[in-house]
């Protein structure tokens, strides 16, 4: 069965980012498609070192925190979606890390990220969302990734633990996006 992965960028093992890509896995699985969320909470991502070997060792050269674990379940994956606190106006340091590592272990290996369904999520009490998702966006596009569309931008407003789910808004647009991206894998590999 077709898989997507879900992303949480946030340090908080309950908190808003959580709460969104628990919803959008949900959605996903209504579609037929399997979703596995993988939190970043627990974890410490370092920045790429440039050291370039992921040429020859296929996988990153830090081995820290089990990165590398979900660079194979990414690579398995037909599907990404990533989901970011947004902090000072950018996401959040560990995910943006995560992401430009996953890149870079696929753009040496063989570009297998290209063609892969997905797109980023943005969470914030209230400033720096579009800049943050579209941030995000750069790593998807360079990757050769593709990323449908909703009704909105997928931005989502919540600032106390829990507060994303009042966002009405925010959430119809980000589960219609997870819906786009299981019907999109289902339409390329079904
Ligand atoms: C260091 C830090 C910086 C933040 N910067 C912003 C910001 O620039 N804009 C904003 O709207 N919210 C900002 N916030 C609030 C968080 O984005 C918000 O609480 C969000 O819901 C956190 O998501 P989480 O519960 O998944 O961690 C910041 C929070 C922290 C801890």
């Amino acid at each position: 069965m077709a898989k997507v992965i879900l992303l949480s960028g946030s340090p908080r093992a309950k908190g808003n980012t959580m709460l969104v890509m628990d919803a959008c896995a949900e959605i996903i699985r209504q579609e037929g498609v399997e979703a596995e969320v993988i939190s970043l909470h627990d974890k410490k991502i370092r920045s790429c070192i440039a050291c370039y070997r992921c040429g020859e060792l296929g996988r990153c050269s830090i081995d820290d925190d089990g990165l590398n674990e979900i660079i194979e379940k990414v690579k398995a994956a037909e599907g990404l979606i990533v989901g970011a606190p947004v902090y000072y106006g950018t996401a959040r340091g560990d995910l943006m890390s995560a992401l430009q590592r996953i890149g870079m272990v696929a753009g040496r290996n063989g570009r297998w990220l290209s063609w892969k369904v997905g797109g980023p999520i943005a969470v914030a009490r209230r400033g720096g969302l579009s800049a943050s998702y579209q941030e995000m966006l750069m790593f998807y596009f360079i990757s050769e990734m593709i990323v449908p569309g909703s009704t909105y931008w997928n931005i989502v407003f919540g600032k106390e633990p829990g507060t994303a789910g009042e966002d009405v808004e925010g959430m119809e647009t980000v589960k219609r996006f997870s819906a786009n991206v299981a019907k999109l894998i289902k339409k390329l590999h079904g």
